[in-house]
């Protein structure tokens, strides 16, 4: 199993691409379902939850085409075509499925498109116990009758889904996206209140729109979807990732130096640059994306609580701690969205963290300086906490199980050794 190999202390310089998002790269690959015509997607992430979607997707009989190979000159990511033409079979099977939360969400478009779907209950990152009833009973609500059986939910709608009005009681991204796009092509009008306003959902809403929708109402809590007979094909551009620009961020915080982040977006961050001033990082922005410098003057502990966007994304909550383990203070980081996801804080302390935790909330008194370790790798945004941290330390940091990172940082180790870290992965 590969591992990644840090030697801490150098400053980040420079400056790299942030790829498109991942979050957003996944829901409109399954979008391209609701359509016999094709769906073309540029800055797609190389990644391997990408591959691993395309293959589910491949599966129900999507052709797909990729141009680029994430490398070099393709540095701006893969242009992926996908062309449901004909979907042959309806099942999205556990070996792929567990693989990747996401994928879960062909349900939605299948049972929309073909009135019927078998698909494993999900797997991804083990963060806690994520269900999907929110997905579940979306779909009910809308016509579907849905049986668990032996893993698998077997869904059926033989007149087709009709539209339906959906209080989700709390915020909840995929049955958003899920919903949203099986409402699309359902008959008559859904409306989903407290719905999540991600831009991954406002990304995926503009496909849709692109794609035919009627959708109203993205970036708000109440979606409303008046179904059309049928999709059309389209060509849409992956915003660029928040969770990578954020990670960014944190990284050149946490090693110091300056570093700009081009061909991303400020405003998709929501409160994280407001946070990361606070804490005395500077960021500005430039005609190309951002910059973020830290030099010489060090930052300060932070009180955050993760929440729904705009609020402090938890995809960052992790990355945030490795950060503010070297902070000036004590910082209180309280996470609400998912229950166990605290994993990298035994890492982080074997690594000299002063942390503490108490029911969802992490106490961390800033030290002085970390100190390389080997470390696990124990889930995606973990891995790349730990790799901050490694960035800071004094010493050789080692992160095993890395794979959990190919599956959301394109190119990670590349795109830190181009800023003038030592950083490499070792094979095996
Ligand atoms: C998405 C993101 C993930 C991010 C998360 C929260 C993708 C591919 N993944 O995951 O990176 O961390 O949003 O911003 O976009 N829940 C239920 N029942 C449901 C659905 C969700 O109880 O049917 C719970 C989950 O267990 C969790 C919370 O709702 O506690 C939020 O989950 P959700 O927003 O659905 O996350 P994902 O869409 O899985």
């Amino acid at each position: 199993m590969d591992r990644i190999q840090i030697r801490g202390g150098r400053r980040l310089n420079g400056e790299i691409r942030i790829s498109g998002a991942k979050n957003a790269a996944l829901p409109l690959m399954v979008a391209s379902l609701l359509t016999d015509e094709p769906l073309t997607l540029a800055c797609v992430p190389h990644l391997t939850d990408i591959s691993q979607l395309a293959e589910i997707l491949a599966g129900l009989g999507v052709e797909i085409t990729m141009n680029g190979n994430g490398h070099a000159e393709a540095a701006i990511g893969r242009v992926l075509k996908l062309h449901a033409k004909t979907i042959t079979s309806t099942e999205a099977p556990y070996e792929l499925v567990r693989k990747m939360r996401a994928s879960f969400l062909v349900i939605g478009p299948l049972l929309a498109r073909c009135h019927k779907a078998k698909v494993s209950l999900p797997g991804g990152c083990a963060i806690g116990t994520r269900p999907v009833d929110l997905h579940l009973k979306g779909l009910e609500a809308m016509g579907a009758q849905i049986e668990l059986k032996e893993g698998y939910v077997y869904a059926s709608a033989p007149g087709g889904l009709h539209g339906a009005h959906i209080l989700f009681p709390f915020v909840s991204v995929g049955a958003t996206e899920n919903l949203m796009m099986a409402a699309s092509i359902a008959k008559g009008t859904t409306i989903i209140e407290n719905a999540a306003s991600e831009p991954e959902i406002i990304d995926l809403g503009h496909c849709l729109q692109a794609m035919g929708a009627k959708i109203e109402g993205l970036g708000t809590r109440t979606l409303t979807i008046e179904g059309v007979e049928r999709l059309k094909g389209t060509s849409h551009t992956v915003l660029p990732d928040r969770i990578e620009t954020g990670t960014y961020l944190m990284a050149v915080a946490a090693a110091g130096g300056e570093v700009e982040l081009v061909g991303t977006r400020a405003d998709l961050l929501g409160g994280v640059i407001p946070l990361l001033e606070s804490a005395g990082v500077h960021i500005q922005a430039t005609n190309r994306g951002m910059r973020v410098a830290r030099n010489g003057v060090h930052f300060t502990g932070v009180d955050v609580t993760t929440e729904p966007y705009p609020g402090f994304p938890t995809d960052l909550q992790a990355q945030l701690m490795a950060l503010m383990a070297t902070a000036n203070g004590v910082s209180h980081i309280s996470e609400t969205i998912f229950e166990n996801r605290f994993m990298h804080v035994p890492e982080l302390m074997r690594m000299g963290a002063d942390i503490t935790i108490e029911h969802q909330t992490a106490t961390v008194r800033g030290v002085e300086r970390l100190h390389g370790a080997p470390v696990m790798a124990t889930d995606l945004r973990a891995s790349v906490s730990l790799i901050i941290a490694g960035l800071a330390a004094e010493g050789e940091t080692i992160v095993n199980r890395v794979y959990h990172l190919d599956r959301g940082f394109e190119r990670i180790e590349e795109k830190l050794s181009a800023l003038g870290a030592d950083i490499k992965r070792v094979k095996g």
